[in-house]
């Protein structure tokens, strides 16, 4: 097993979502002792926005690539072999401003490539990525499985997005209320204790 573990949150080890991966990864390999983690810290190497450069390179035949275009699509195609290889996933999202952070949704705009990881039916898009496993570790301030759920767009998304290229098998991990006096000493714990593989 070929587990991908990438992370967003720039906190290192003060961050919430990378102890929460941290904790499903330990439980992957505890249950697949010869499984192999590959980390993709994107707050290290930060994808860059997409840019005209990175646009016209993803809609010209590879075959047709300019030395320009190559430069431009190097960090797709490397983010797009590193999710091929790998069987799991654990992404640890940390919940800035009811959404995913910016340095995820980089990665994410160079994972998504039309006549790579989609393509386009005639019964609609059809996902290339086929056969993962995802888990996701979502930290955040507040509570949003109750009542404050349609506030959440980090599960929605993520699971609209992964499922879009193919990848339908994602678990939502969710550490809740580290801005709440009566949850933030609990929250990580309660989340650890949730995790089912
Ligand atoms: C820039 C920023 C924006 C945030 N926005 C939200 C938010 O909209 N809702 C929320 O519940 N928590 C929000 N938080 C709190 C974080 O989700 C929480 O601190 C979480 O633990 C961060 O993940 P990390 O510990 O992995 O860095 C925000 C934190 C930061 C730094």
């Amino acid at each position: 097993m070929k587990v991908l573990s990438v992370i967003s949150s720039p906190r290192g080890a003060a961050s919430n979502s990378i102890k929460l991966a941290n904790a499903i990864i330990e439980k992957l390999q505890a249950a697949n002792p010869a499984a192999t983690v590959v980390v993709k810290d994107l707050t290290q190497t930060p994808f860059p926005h997409l840019e005209e450069s990175h646009l016209n390179a993803f809609f010209t035949p590879a075959e047709k690539h300019s030395e320009e275009n190559k430069m431009a699509i190097r960090h797709s195609n490397e983010a797009i072999q590193q999710l091929m290889e790998a069987d799991v996933l654990v992404i640890g999202a940390p919940m800035y401003n009811f959404g995913i952070s910016s340095t995820l949704k980089a990665w994410i705009d160079h994972i998504c490539r039309a006549g790579i990881t989609f393509r386009y039916t005639a019964n609609g898009p059809e996902g290339l990525v086929k056969g993962k496993k995802v888990y996701v570790a979502v930290a955040t301030g507040g509570v949003y499985s109750g009542d404050l759920q349609a506030m959440d767009f980090v599960a929605p998304y993520l699971k609209t997005v992964l499922g879009f290229i193919g990848i339908t098998d994602v678990a939502f991990v969710k550490a809740e209320g580290f801005a709440m006096s009566g949850l933030q000493d609990t929250a990580l714990e309660t989340a650890i204790n949730s995790i089912v593989l």
